[in-house]
């Protein structure tokens, strides 16, 4: 697959923010503020929120999707959700090992793993998330420490699958923080993934994979982030929140489509 050619995507995570109400209020608002022709948009929103955002968001063409989800099929995990209810309810994708999860949650990536082919096999997309530390960056571990995340996250998944997910490179210090990576570090990266992708599956997978960045995207970096060949969209918090910001950085990934 040619450099360009893979679609564009603009995932917005909201975290824990918004009641029902906000969120539709903000589907209509952001869908008065896009330009024609944008790339895929998705909205990672809280599991409350998405059987009423996914009816408003399919009217615009948005995707819904949840934030996590449980490995198991069902069963006495209280609290949790699964796979095949977020589906019921109008999700199409799922974040699956935000650092957030990571840190907070304690989860491994064997867990995560198990969670990508419940959810591949429930028919979710997996934005699968990785990213080193600040520390790790410190001491150059970060190729070894994002190999090791993609190996074991998406391990025994043959080549179709892991074609179906989309990765997600965010460095742990660039989010939440304002220090965005910087477009040629992000690239570096994205490059070596296609390279782990290519060496454990094969190039077409590597090629043809979607991998987005995310960590203080903003709409005043997002035009040099997007010019890196290899960065094919971008995974949005603190600035997805508002329609305003959200659609200046959708609105850039439109005219970048080539
Ligand atoms: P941020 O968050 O854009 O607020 O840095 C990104 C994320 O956590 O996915």
């Amino acid at each position: 697959m040619e450099q360009g050619s893979r679609p564009k995507i603009v995932v917005g995570n909201w975290k824990m923010h918004k009641t029902i109400a906000e969120s539709l209020e903000f589907v209509e608002s952001l869908a008065s503020m896009l330009q024609e022709g944008h790339g895929e948009i998705c909205l990672a929103v809280p599991f409350i929120s998405i059987p009423a955002v996914a009816k408003a968001a399919s009217r615009h063409g948005f995707l819904i999707g949840a934030q996590n989800m449980h490995d198991s099929e069902a069963g006495a995990f209280t609290g949790e959700i699964s796979a095949e209810m977020l589906v019921d309810a109008g999700a199409r994708h799922v974040l699956l090992g935000h650092s957030e999860r990571r840190l907070l949650f304690s989860e491994t990536d064997d867990f995560i793993q198990r969670k990508v082919v419940r959810a591949l096999r429930s028919g979710l997309r997996p934005i699968l998330c990785i990213g080193e530390t600040e520390q790790q960056r410190r001491e150059e571990q970060t190729k070894k420490v994002l190999s090791a995340q993609l190996n074991n996250c998406l391990a025994g998944l043959s080549p179709e699958d892991v074609s179906r997910t989309v990765i997600a490179y965010e460095p742990v210090w660039a989010i939440g923080t304002g220090l965005a990576a910087t477009p040629e570090q992000a690239e570096e990266v994205h490059r070596f993934c296609r390279q782990v992708l290519a060496q454990t599956w094969n190039e077409q997978v590597a090629q043809t994979i979607p991998i987005l960045y995310g960590g203080s995207v903003r709409p005043d970096n997002i035009d040099a982030i997007m010019e890196m060949p290899n960065i094919d969209g971008v995974l949005v918090g603190g600035a997805s929140l508002k329609p305003d910001s959200f659609s200046k950085i959708v609105n850039c990934l439109t005219m970048n489509v080539t």
